[in-house]
């Protein structure tokens, strides 16, 4: 056929331009009657505004809704118009995923749906997709004295958290967030509302605890929670890892011991970055009841236990947010400018255990940038997470063996991140990765590292289980509606 060449011309550059649908998506909108931020207010400036400073993308419209009644007209104008269109929820992706992670999506910004309701009688708490970790926390307390597992940051949203992961400092004695979701009301890719649960839409269910972002807008969460105890204790304990030596041995004692001694009730982590090596921790007892606890590893390690400190469920929650506001509702900006990578490993082997160690000293050490790794104390033999069966959920890092979460996180204060700086965790993961085989590492799309390509991203993300997360995904969303850069593609193997 002979298409005339100017019209040819301009076919193409409506294709390339990703916001050439906001007329259609915002007539779409408008008459479905779904609240939207328009483009110059205040509103969109703050909702489009990603964590990650490097990963700014312009949304072709920003629906705000308030029921989810608009939640799915949204999605049906995304399906008419043919835009792609990513819920936003706490807004705290690595790779801004909630934006969409490329220009022209449609985003539904969820943080106005932020009610917490306890139930008196079943302990259940029914959660709206907007609402962030701190909130939920003070509610959940001040209604009941209760409580679920998740993350330490008060702003983080727990819809994309607990969707895909959420690990804390109860994580270790209670496992992930997402384990303690027992239901959700979702809008799928055509639109219609369903609940699913272990006895309503099965696959559906399994498929969002783990991979939620690839299959629906959940428009409300069901909590299933644990009574908040009344005591607890956080604790640190500086490591002596002035070379690579002694990390190298400190860490092949400290994983040992995860893999089969660490008792439940601790909960660990490592901080290192340029001015200090600490686990951190929080224990389900008293300070006298930790020391016992903690003391054989501690005799292992030649250290001791410092700004031990017993206090109540918040206080607790309060000392690892390092924020000053813990009920945070509303718009909240907060924001850095960083590349980040993750990990999920069993224990290391001595070689890989060595090169790490070295790179730790001779590299991160002597990056001037403000760098961080945090190695959570994961699974293990006494772990929650790991003693949840492979098939229960989507989520792909259950076994046992599984001992170490890791976080890379390297940011400037000032300025862009520069173009030579992603080296520097590249390099440090490869030498872990290089060295183990692919059932002994994975990583972790809750700290999403969108330098990977999609194929990549899919595999290590899900490993196990994406076969069935692509049949599933090629059921409920054909079109790739709910898509980002490193969602799961249905059409390839
Ligand atoms: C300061 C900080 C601290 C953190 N601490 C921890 C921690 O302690 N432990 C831990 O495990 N992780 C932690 N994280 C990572 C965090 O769990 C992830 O970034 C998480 O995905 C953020 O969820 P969100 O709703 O805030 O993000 P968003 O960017 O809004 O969403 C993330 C993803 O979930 C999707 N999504 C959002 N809402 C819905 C919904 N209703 N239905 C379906 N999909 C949805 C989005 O489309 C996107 O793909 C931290 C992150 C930050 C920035
Ligand atoms: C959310 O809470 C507010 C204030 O308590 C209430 O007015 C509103 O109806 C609630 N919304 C929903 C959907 O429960
Ligand atoms: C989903 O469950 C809620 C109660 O949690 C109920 O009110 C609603 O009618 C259910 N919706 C569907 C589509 O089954
Ligand atoms: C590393 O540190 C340990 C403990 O301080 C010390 O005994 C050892 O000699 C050091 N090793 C090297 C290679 O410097
Ligand atoms: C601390 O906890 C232990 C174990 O629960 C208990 O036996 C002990 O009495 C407690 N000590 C104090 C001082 O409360
Ligand atoms: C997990 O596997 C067991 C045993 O094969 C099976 O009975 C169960 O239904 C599976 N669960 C899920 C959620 O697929
Ligand atoms: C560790 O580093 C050495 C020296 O660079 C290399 O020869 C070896 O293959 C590495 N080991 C692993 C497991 O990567
Ligand atoms: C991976 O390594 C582990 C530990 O060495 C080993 O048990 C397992 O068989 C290996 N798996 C594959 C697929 O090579
Ligand atoms: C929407 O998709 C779900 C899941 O595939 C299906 O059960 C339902 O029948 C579909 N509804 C419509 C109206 O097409």
């Amino acid at each position: 056929m002979l298409v005339p060449f100017a019209f040819a011309v301009a076919a193409a550059l409506a294709a390339a331009d990703p916001l050439a649908k906001r007329a259609a998506i915002d007539d779409c909108l408008s008459a479905a009657k779904v609240p939207v931020d328009t483009p110059d207010s205040d509103e969109w400036k703050t909702d489009a505004n990603p964590f990650n400073q490097r990963l700014p993308y312009t949304p072709v419209a920003i629906a705000v809704p308030t029921t989810a009644e608009h939640i799915q007209a949204a999605v049906s104008c995304a399906a008419q118009v043919g835009v792609k269109v990513n819920p936003k929820a706490g807004g705290h992706s690595y790779a801004s995923f909630g934006l969409g992670g490329e220009d022209g999506h449609l985003v539904v910004e969820l943080d106005r749906m932020d009610n917490v309701t306890l139930d008196s009688t079943t302990q259940i708490a029914t959660v709206q997709p907007g609402a962030r970790l701190g909130h939920v926390a003070t509610v959940l307390y001040e209604q009941g004295k209760r409580a679920f597992s998740h993350g330490t940051c008060p702003g983080v949203g727990v819809a994309g958290h607990s969707l895909h992961g959420g690990f804390g400092f109860s994580s270790h004695l209670h496992g992930l967030a997402l384990d303690w979701i027992a239901g959700v009301t979702v809008v799928l890719a055509n639109a219609t509302v369903v609940n699913a649960s272990e006895t309503e839409n099965p696959d559906l269910f399994w498929a969002l605890r783990g991979a939620g972002s690839n299959f629906g807008i959940v428009a409300s969460f069901q909590f299933k929670t644990f009574a908040a105890p009344s005591l607890v204790t956080t604790f640190q304990v500086d490591l002596p890892w002035k070379n690579a030596s002694s990390i190298a041995s400190g860490w092949a004692k400290l994983q040992d011991w995860v893999k089969t001694d660490m008792p439940k009730e601790l909960n660990m982590r490592i901080l290192g970055n340029s001015y200090q090596t600490q686990l951190q921790g929080l224990y389900y007892g008293n300070s006298s009841a930790l020391q016992s606890a903690m003391q054989p590893i501690l005799s292992k390690l030649g250290a001791k236990l410092s700004d031990t400190e017993e206090s109540d469920w918040m206080d607790a929650f309060a000392h690892y947010a390092y924020s000053p506001t813990i009920d945070i509702t509303g718009p909240y900006n907060a924001a850095e400018t960083f590349y980040s990578k993750s990990l999920v490993t069993s224990a290391l082997p001595s070689s890989v255990l060595q090169n790490v160690s070295n790179y730790w000293v001779e590299k991160a050490r002597s990056n001037s940038r403000a760098w961080y790794i945090i190695i959570d104390m994961f699974g293990g033999a006494n772990s929650a997470v790991t003693n949840v069966p492979a098939n229960a959920t989507s989520f792909a890092f259950r076994d046992p063996n599984y001992l170490f979460l890791y976080e890379f996180y390297d940011r400037v204060y000032f300025g862009s991140y520069p173009s030579n700086g992603f080296s520097f965790l590249d390099d440090w993961v490869n030498i872990f990765t290089s060295g183990l085989n692919t059932t002994q590492w994975g990583m972790y799309i809750n700290y999403a590292d969108p330098a990977m390509s999609r194929a990549q991203a899919e595999e290590v993300y899900y490993r196990q289980n994406l076969p069935r997360l692509k049949q599933l995904k090629k059921q409920l969303d054909p079109t790739q509606l709910f898509d980002y850069p490193q969602a799961i593609d249905p059409t390839t193997a």
